[in-house]
C-alpha cells in the first residue's frame, strides 16, 4: 500500500477543492454579490490586452465560410452525418444557443457561448449537440483567436442553411466569450430535469401561467415538450405553450411559424432505439467520456441508431435540401398518434405514397416513415397559425424570406444596436427590433450648452435625475436601453410611473428648448445637465471637477421605436432612486442586485452610487428615506459617515420602512429603506461603505461617484472607440 506515512489523503477534504457548504447555502438570505463580479480577468486566459472585437475583424470570413460547407458534407464514422450531411445537427445547435434568449430580462441567448458550460451544456433538450461542437473544434482550432465559440456557434447553423439552399439573410460577427457559467441567469426554480407542471416547484400558477422571465415550460428544455403539455400530445393545448414561449423570445406567430416550420424543414428527429441505455450528460459523465455525455455503451448508437429526444423520423422527404416539403406533408397528410421505438409520442401519417416517405439516413434504398411533433402539429390546428402556415405552403419566396428574416433576429437579438456588428456579410437593412438610433453631432461647443444649462434654473436634483432616469434602461444582457435616442421623451417611456411624469415633462421642456437653440441632440443634453448637476454639487464639497463626457448620442423618433418591445424596459424599481413600484416577493435589495448586474455595474459602483444619489435629493417622488444629511445637494460621503455611526440605532417601523433614532435622545433624525440599510448590514456592502466614510476617502468618495456615473451614462456608446 503506497498511501502517505500517516494514512491521510494528501489534499485536504472538504475543503479547497472537494465541495461543501457555501457561505451561500449556510446563509440562503444573504445577497449573492458574486453575480456582480463573474467574468473578471482571472478567469480568461487571454492578456488585458486582448480584444476579441478587434480580433475577429481580421477573420478571413470567406475561408471559413468555405470551410464550414465543407464540414458540412465531410462525414465522420465517430458520429456519421445524417444523410452525409450535418447541417440538421448545426442548425439545432444554433437554434439551442439562440432559443434561450428571453426579452424580459434580456439574459440568455447566443451572444456568449455559454452553450459550452453548465447547466446548458448538460440539460436534456441540447442532448448531442456537444457531438455537433465537437464537430466543429477542428474549425476553432484552426482560426483560433479570431473566432469565439459564441460567433462560430451562431455561424454554424446559419451557414448549414445556405448549404441546403437557403438564402440567408446575413450575418453579423463580434459575439465575445464567457469562460464559466453565467452567475446571474434565472434559469428556474425546479430541483429536477423537467419536472412537470404539477410538481412542487413548477414553473405555472393558476390557469397555466409562467412565471417570468422564464422562456421554457420546463427546467432542461429549449421551449415547449414536443410531445405535448406534460408529454401528453394535444397540438392546442401545444399551440399555447409555443405562443406564450416565443412571445417571450420576441417573437410574433408569423415568425414563430415561419421558424418552427424552416427549422423542421431540415434534419430529423433521433428516438430509434431504448433511450434508457443512454449515458449520463456531459457534466456527469465519466472522466474518460472527455466531456462529452449521452453515449450509448451497449448499442451502436450512432447513425440511424442515434437516440436524442426519443422521437425518431424526418419531417420532410427531403431533409437536406432547402425547400416547401414541410407544408405539403404537414397539410396534405392525416396524422395518427403513435409511439417510437424509443416510446416517445409522436404523430405519423394514415397514409403515405411510399415516394413522400424520407429515406434511410444511411441506406438511401430504404424509404421511412416521416413524423410530426406536437409542436408541428400546433401549426396545422391551431386556427391562427394555420393561417400562417397555408400562406407559406402557397407562397415558398415569402415562406423563405420571412424565415431568413426571422434566423437573423433570432441570432442577433442580444448583440444590441447595429453598431456592434462586424464582418463583410452584415445586411444593410435597418431593422426596428435593432432600436435604431441615427448617429448624432459630435463637434460643437460644451461649455456653451453648459452654460445655458446652468443658467436654465432647473434643481441640481432634477437634472441628476432625469439623466439617470434616461440612461438607467440600459441592460448589458442584451445591450438595449439606454441614453441614446433620447426615447425617454417618447412613448411609453414618457409615461412611466417610474419617470415621474409630470416632474419629467417639465425639465424636458427646458431641456429641449436648450437643445434646440444649439442645435445639438436632446440626448446630449439631458447628459449633460446631469453632469452640470453633479459638478455643482462637487463644488459645494469642496472638490472642483470635470464630469467627462462624450458628446455624439442622437434623438430616436417615434417610426424609429418599437413601442410594444420596449414595455420590458419599464423600470418596476430602483433602488438608486430608493422606489418600488409594487409589493414584490422578492426583497428590494435583490431587485438592486438584479439591475446593477444588468447596468453592468460592480458592488462598489453600486454603493458609491446609491450614496451619492441621496445626497443629491434623486429619490424618487421627493421621499427623504436614505437622505442621511443636513446638506441635500452637496456631493459629501455623509450617508456613509451617518450609515456607520453607532451613535444611532435602526428601528423597523414598516415592511420597507426604517427610522434610525439617536441613541441618547431617542429623537428620530432620518428614515430608510432596505435599500439603505443593507449598505450597512451585508458585510461585504458594510466594507465598501467604510471606504467612503473614512476621513481620508473624502474626495476619492467624489472622484469614485463620477466614474461610475459616466459608466452608466456611456454604457450604450458603442459607437464611442
Ligand atoms: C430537431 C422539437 C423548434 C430546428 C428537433 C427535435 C425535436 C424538436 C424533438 C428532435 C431532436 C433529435 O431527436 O435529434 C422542437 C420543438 C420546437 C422546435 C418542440 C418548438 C416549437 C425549432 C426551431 C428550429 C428547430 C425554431 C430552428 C429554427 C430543428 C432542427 C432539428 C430539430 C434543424 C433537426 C436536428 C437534427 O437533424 O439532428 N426539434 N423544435 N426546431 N429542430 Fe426543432
Amino acid at each position: 500500500d503506497k498511501k502517505n506515512a500517516s494514512g491521510k489523503c494528501p489534499v485536504m477534504h472538504g475543503g479547497a477543492t472537494e465541495s461543501s457548504m457555501t457561505n451561500m447555502e449556510w446563509w440562503p438570505k444573504a445577497l449573492n454579490l458574486d453575480i456582480l463580479h463573474q467574468h473578471d480577468s482571472k478567469t480568461n486566459p487571454m492578456t488585458a490586452n486582448f480584444n476579441y472585437r478587434e480580433a475577429v475583424k481580421n477573420l478571413d470570413i470567406a475561408a471559413l465560410n468555405k470551410d464550414l460547407h465543407a464540414l458540412m458534407t465531410d462525414s465522420q464514422d465517430w458520429w456519421p452525418a445524417d444523410w452525409g450531411h450535418y447541417g440538421g445537427l448545426m442548425i439545432r445547435m444554433t437554434w439551442h444557443a439562440a432559443g434561450t434568449y428571453r426579452i424580459a430580462d434580456g439574459r440568455g441567448g447566443a451572444a456568449t457561448g455559454n452553450q459550452r458550460f453548465t447547466p446548458i451544456n448538460s440539460w436534456p433538450d441540447n442532448a448531442n449537440l456537444d457531438k455537433a461542437r465537437r464537430l466543429l473544434w477542428p474549425i476553432k482550432k484552426k482560426y483560433g483567436n479570431q473566432l469565439s465559440w459564441a460567433d462560430l456557434i451562431a455561424y454554424a447553423g446559419t451557414i448549414a442553411y445556405a448549404s441546403m439552399g437557403l438564402k440567408t439573410f446575413g450575418f453579423a460577427f463580434g459575439r465575445e466569450d464567457i469562460w464559466h457559467p453565467e452567475k446571474d441567469t434565472y434559469w428556474g426554480a425546479e430541483k429536477e430535469w423537467l419536472a412537470p407542471s404539477g410538481s412542487e416547484n413548477s414553473r405555472y400558477s393558476g390557469e397555466r401561467d409562467l412565471e417570468n422571465p422564464l422562456a421554457s415550460v420546463m427546467m432542461g428544455l429549449i421551449y415547449v415538450n414536443p410531445e405535448g403539455v406534460d408529454g401528453k400530445p394535444d397540438p392546442l393545448k401545444t399551440a399555447h405553450d409555443i405562443r406564450v414561449t416565443f412571445e417571450r423570445m420576441a417573437m410574433n406567430d408569423e415568425e414563430t411559424v415561419a421558424l418552427t416550420a424552416g427549422g423542421h424543414t431540415v434534419g430529423k428527429c433521433h428516438g430509434n432505439g431504448d433511450a434508457s441505455i443512454l449515458g449520463r450528460e456531459p457534466e456527469a459523465a465519466d472522466i474518460s467520456e472527455q466531456g462529452t455525455g449521452w453515449n450509448n455503451k451497449t448499442k451502436r448508437g450512432i447513425g440511424r441508431d442515434t437516440v436524442t429526444s426519443g422521437i425518431e423520423g424526418a419531417w420532410t422527404t427531403n431533409p437536406t435540401q432547402w425547400d416547401n416539403g414541410y407544408f405539403s406533408m404537414l397539410l396534405k397528410h392525416e396524422w395518427e398518434l403513435q409511439k417510437s421505438p424509443a416510446g416517445a409520442w409522436q404523430w405519423q401519417p394514415v397514409d403515405i405514397k411510399e415516394e413522400d416517405k424520407p429515406v434511410d439516413v444511411e441506406d438511401p434504398t430504404v424509404r421511412t416513415m416521416p413524423i410530426m411533433t406536437d409542436a408541428d402539429m400546433a401549426m396545422k390546428m391551431d386556427p391562427a397559425y394555420r393561417e400562417i402556415t397555408e400562406r407559406f405552403a402557397n407562397d415558398a419566396e415569402y415562406f423563405s424570406d420571412v424565415f431568413a428574416r426571422a434566423w437573423f433576429k433570432l441570432t442577433h437579438r442580444d448583440m444590441g444596436p447595429k453598431v456592434r456588428y462586424l464582418g463583410s456579410e452584415v445586411p444593410q437593412e435597418d431593422l426596428i427590433w435593432q432600436d435604431p438610433v441615427p448617429a448624432g453631432m459630435t463637434d460643437y461647443d460644451v461649455e456653451s450648452v453648459k452654460e445655458k444649462i446652468a443658467a436654465s434654473g432647473l434643481s441640481v436634483s432634477d437634472m441628476v435625475a432625469t439623466a439617470w432616469d434616461s440612461a438607467r434602461t440600459y441592460r448589458d444582457s442584451d445591450k438595449r436601453g439606454g441614453a441614446n435616442g433620447a426615447r425617454i421623451r417618447l412613448a411609453p417611456q414618457k409615461d412611466w410611473q417610474g419617470n415621474e411624469p409630470a416632474r419629467l415633462n417639465k425639465v424636458l421642456t427646458t431641456l429641449e428648448g436648450i437643445a434646440a437653440s444649439s442645435g445639438v441632440s436632446i440626448a446630449d443634453v439631458i447628459v449633460l445637465a446631469g453632469n452640470v448637476g453633479i459638478e455643482k454639487a462637487a463644488k459645494a464639497a469642496g472638490v472642483e471637477v470635470t464630469v467627462p463626457f462624450a458628446p455624439g448620442r442622437g434623438d430616436a423618433t417615434d417610426e424609429l421605436t418599437d413601442v410594444d418591445s420596449f414595455e420590458v424596459l419599464e423600470p418596476l424599481h430602483d433602488a438608486y432612486r430608493n422606489w418600488l413600484k409594487g409589493d414584490y416577493k422578492v426583497s428590494a435589495e435583490e431587485l438592486m442586485l438584479d439591475r446593477t448586474q444588468l447596468m453592468g455595474l460592480t458592488a462598489h459602483e453600486m454603493t458609491v452610487l446609491i450614496g451619492g444619489m441621496r445626497m443629491l435629493g434623486t429619490n424618487h417622488s421627493g421621499t427623504k428615506h436614505g437622505v442621511f444629511t443636513e446638506n441635500e445637494g452637496v456631493l459629501s460621503n455623509d450617508y456613509f459617515v451617518n450609515l456607520t455611526d453607532m451613535s444611532y440605532k435602526w428601528q423597523p417601523v414598516g415592511d420597507n420602512l426604517y427610522e434610525i433614532r439617536d441613541r441618547k435622545s431617542d429623537k428620530v433624525k432620518w428614515t430608510a429603506t432596505r435599500v439603505d440599510l443593507i449598505f450597512g448590514s451585508n458585510s461585504i456592502l458594510r466594507a465598501y461603505s467604510e471606504v467612503y466614510a473614512q476621513d481620508d476617502n473624502k474626495e476619492k468618495f467624489v472622484h469614485d461617484f463620477i466614474s461610475a456615473w459616466s459608466k452608466v451614462m456611456n454604457a450604450d456608446r458603442f459607437d464611442l472607440a
